[in-house]
């Protein structure tokens, strides 16, 4: 009986349907269909050429985006989450769709949210990497720690495997290591796609947008087509209301991703905000608010000019005890990493030191520090450029692991070292210590009999005489340059020195690549290169001469999913 009840109602809605012609003299389609379940299903085909989709609700236009729509078998389904218009008719436009395309014939919802391969468990899946279950992800967005849980917010492409359509999608984790993808939460609107921003927690209700005992969630991001920076917030961490104007208006050409922080000794909010000025001078904002909503221009940092990014898109902009002593110092740093220590007097920020080197890896970028995290940590994650872009998948892109960020003294000043947190130490599943020995070229693996496919490894070497000391993972090559004091990854070389003759190396190893730690943190390289997840073996050689190992525990991981 439902059966016939739905064909029939087929049969009516597609009399709706309405074949026009555009002004590329292409059909278009048009039709109505009452929104029944959660989803409504999108056939994409990677490459396909771009339609223009529309949904139109009650004469206004609620969704708009291209696509790569199958017009025969699809490589895999995008979802819209259409059940906030249950029960309400949907008129469903599509540009240039060919007559023949099977794409919206029938137009399909679903109940389930599911792909027909195994979701989470693709090949070029990440294990213990966040990566959103369809679509593409770049930039972390609106790190923060809000009712117990850590809210992951990202760039997101819902409906294509590349850069576009650009949503916030949103992930929480308990533990900042296993993430649940909630749903995407702001939607492009009539001032532009939602670029990148940050969060915080309004908990003294400055702006007034929380309750008494229910702080607001406050979301900062750029809608890149007013380009002002406008705000959205929460009282649960699951809904999320648009503020509906710019709290701050367009600087200047180009200025977007505003990061927020509370400053304490002033009773003020801060923003910082990269504009670009005229002939392509990269500079920060700096900004200034008693309540979130008004917004004061204070004093700005210039970066690089053009092509020398330093301090280009995307700052952020916290505090950090300097180890080891009571001082404390401030960090300004953007998109590439590179970053400057100085101090802030809750207007100005004075660099002290300035273009230091981030990280020594290869397409990190935009990192963000969590919000609000209860331990009082600063706390790292960034956009990590994978080759995913594979031929049928249904994902692309991946977020890094996070970092514990401190700031160190060392011979050539106070500098950053990341860490990997603690957290992911409960993902270890089998550990094999390996006993300290020397290393001599020609001699039997000392790994041969270890086999593990994700893995953490810790290992203190003493490179000696040694030329080149090598470690392989599933078939990729770390090799440390004796000579040069250097690490080789996939083409990629990152200075490595020696502490006291002794190279520290902490290594997570993921289907997408690997994510190397030396030197207490002060060096971090990760380098993306995808890695076979059939290989499950290891190596550790030298090349002429001879080398000591220390120590070294490999740590075979759990996955995340
Ligand atoms: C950095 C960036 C941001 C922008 C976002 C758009 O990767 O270009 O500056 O807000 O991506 O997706």
């Amino acid at each position: 009986m439902k059966i016939v009840l739905t064909g029939l109602l087929l049969c009516l809605l597609s009399l709706a349907t309405v074949k026009g012609q555009n002004n590329n003299n292409e059909p278009s389609f048009s039709q109505v269909f009452k929104a029944t379940d959660k989803w409504l299903v999108l056939p994409v085909k990677n490459g396909a050429p771009k339609k223009n989709v529309e949904l139109w609700i009650d004469g206004v236009e609620e969704r708009w985006f291209d696509i790569e729509l199958a017009d025969g078998t699809p490589d895999w389904l995008a979802y819209i989450d259409i059940s906030a218009w249950k029960d309400k008719e949907i008129e469903l436009r599509v540009d240039k769709l060919s007559a023949s395309s099977t794409a919206f014939h029938p137009i399909r919802q679903s109940n389930e949210d599911t792909n027909a391969g195994p979701l989470y468990g693709e090949k070029l899946r990440g294990q213990f990497h966040f990566s959103p279950k369809r679509g593409w992800t770049n930039d972390p967005n609106g790190l923060v720690y809000y009712n117990g849980e850590y809210h992951l917010f990202f760039q997101h492409n819902p409906y294509g495997v590349n850069w576009g359509n650009m949503t916030w999608g949103h992930a929480v984790s308990k533990d900042l290591v296993h993430w649940q993808e909630m749903g995407d939460v702001l939607h492009p609107d009539h001032s532009g796609p939602m670029f990148s921003g940050g969060a915080v927690v309004d908990s003294n209700n400055t702006s007034g947008l929380g309750a008494p005992g229910k702080p607001a969630m406050v979301l900062f991001y750029t809608a890149a087509r007013a380009w002002g920076q406008f705000l959205a917030w929460s009282t649960d961490g699951r809904h999320f209301k648009k503020l509906g104007h710019a709290v701050v208006p367009r600087i200047n050409k180009d200025n977007r991703d505003p990061k927020v922080i509370w400053h304490a000794p002033t009773q003020k909010w801060v923003m910082v905000l990269w504009v670009e000025r005229d002939k392509g001078q990269h500079t920060i904002q700096f900004l200034t608010s008693p309540d979130l909503l008004h917004w004061t221009p204070t004093s700005i940092v210039k970066g690089g000019i053009g092509d020398d990014r330093y301090l280009f898109e995307c700052p952020e902009f916290f505090e950090l005890p300097v180890e080891g002593s009571s001082e404390k110092k401030w960090v300004l740093t953007a998109a590439n990493s590179q970053y400057a220590v100085g101090t802030f007097d809750g207007t100005t920020f004075t660099p002290e030191a300035e273009r230091l080197q981030g990280q020594h890896g290869r397409d990190y970028y935009a990192a963000q520090t969590i919000s609000d995290e209860p331990k009082g940590r600063r706390i790292e994650i960034g956009w990590w450029r994978t080759h995913t872009n594979k031929a049928d998948n249904s994902f692309n892109q991946s977020q890094s692991i996070p970092m514990e960020l401190k700031l160190v003294r060392t011979p050539r000043g106070i500098r950053l070292s990341r860490t990997p947190v603690k957290e992911l130490e409960t993902l270890r599943a089998a550990s094999y210590p390996v006993g300290a020995r020397r290393l001599k070229e020609g001699d039997a693996n000392p790994l041969a009999g270890i086999q593990a496919g994700l893995v953490e490894i810790r290992a203190s070497i003493e490179p000696g005489k040694a030329k080149e000391v090598v470690l392989d993972i599933h078939g990729l090559p770390i090799t440390y340059d004796v000579s040069k004091q250097e690490l080789v990854i996939d083409g990629v070389r990152a200075p490595a020195p020696l502490t006291k003759g002794t190279l520290d190396l902490i290594i997570y190893a993921d289907r997408i690549g690997v994510e190397v730690f030396t030197a207490d943190g002060l060096l971090f390289m990760p380098v993306n290169v995808n890695i076979d997840s059939e290989n499950k073996a290891l190596g550790l050689s030298v090349k002429g001469g001879t080398a000591a190992l220390k120590q070294m525990t490999v740590y075979e991981l759990k996955g995340i999913w």
